[in-house]
């Protein structure tokens, strides 16, 4: 009998430790014991830098067959997703050309590479970058050619969930909205900002209510000019924007401002103001708490991604 409980107990313990672990990081992310971390697969197909980028917005690498376990493991997710073409793999020469190195830094001489016949040839002396072919032989190619490409993130101590539901401990739970968020100082474009928090399983912050521009325009000045890496210090980008260019006003959720609840501008705001011939037409937030017009892909801003705690979480 009592052998019997302890051997219930260790597999109630076996079990919930296995869904625990799968839950651990986020639910776009499988666990996998022989990688000992998490991957996720990203079909549709990116540059190098972009894939690089993504992986890296999600809190993972782009994975890289750095020994056989992750050889292994990845092959078998080209194979099972017949992605005849290959996918990227995270090791790459393009900071100088010829030193191939994987994104976290473990040089080429140092992984267990088979290269397919001809390979590496710096065709036109053009490429930087390692594509993972399904036989598990690598060949390099142009950087600038889009590729599928696998993200992939070990498991260790630090991986832990914060009350936002997510690793990236610079999220916080504001009490007076009931969402998360965080404040990105160093600049990307609206583009690029947009991308950064999706990856990061929120979205751009979309105001909801003068309460809401109240808690942000207080999370804007804990970030004076000097602390903002970006061409401009003010505004910060957020969820909004002009979709058919003129002069309309919605969500990035598809709601018009008022619909939204927060609809307030400075006088003379929107000014569609021209860089060449392109219009202001992505959303901003002045640190004044009013909002702003400003230039999608032209320049580089601070932003502000909200997330709602539970994103990022196993539905069950
Ligand atoms: C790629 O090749 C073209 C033409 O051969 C050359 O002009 C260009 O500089 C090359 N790019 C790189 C990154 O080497
Ligand atoms: C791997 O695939 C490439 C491209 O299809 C082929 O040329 C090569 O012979 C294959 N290598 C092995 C070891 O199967
Ligand atoms: C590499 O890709 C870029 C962009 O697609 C292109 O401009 C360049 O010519 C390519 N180089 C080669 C050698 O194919």
């Amino acid at each position: 009998m009592v052998k019997l409980l302890t051997k219930s107990i260790l597999a109630l313990l076996f079990f919930t430790s296995v869904s625990a672990e799968s839950r651990e990081y986020r639910f776009d992310y499988t666990y996998n014991n022989e990688i000992a971390g998490w991957w996720k697969l990203h079909r549709i197909p990116g540059t190098w830098n972009e894939a690089r980028l993504r992986c890296h917005a999600e809190g993972a690498v782009l994975a890289s067959p750095l020994n056989e376990h992750l050889l292994r493991v990845m092959k078998t997710i080209v194979a099972t997703n017949s992605l005849q073409c290959g996918i990227y793999s995270g090791i790459h020469a393009t900071l100088s050309k010829g030193v191939y190195n994987s994104v976290e830094g473990v040089p080429l001489s140092r992984i267990p590479v088979s290269w397919a016949p001809g390979e590496p040839d710096n065709y036109e002396n053009n490429e930087s970058c390692l594509l993972l072919i399904p036989n598990g032989t690598m060949a390099d190619v142009n950087c600038t050619q889009v590729f599928p490409y696998i993200c992939y993130k070990k498991k260790t101590q630090s991986v832990v969930q914060t009350t936002c539901g997510t690793t990236d401990t610079k999220y916080f739970l504001e009490p007076r909205t009931g969402s998360c968020y965080k404040f990105h100082y160093i600049g990307q474009t609206w583009h690029q900002a947009y991308m950064t928090c999706a990856a990061e399983g929120g979205h751009l912050a979309i105001i909801n209510s003068a309460t809401e521009a109240q808690a942000l325009k207080e999370l804007f000045a804990k970030y004076p000019a000097n602390t903002i890496m970006a061409k401009y210090k003010d505004p910060a980008l957020v969820g909004f924007l002009d979709w058919s260019k003129d002069n309309t006003w919605f969500t990035i959720h598809g709601e018009t401002l008022d619909e939204a609840g927060y609809n307030n501008w400075p006088a003379g705001q929107p000014d569609n103001m021209k860089h060449g011939n392109q219009g202001e037409q992505c959303g901003g937030l002045f640190r004044s708490g009013y909002l702003d017009d400003v230039w999608c892909e032209h320049l580089t801003l601070p932003f502000i991604c909200e997330k709602s705690p539970d994103s990022l979480l196993t539905e069950e």
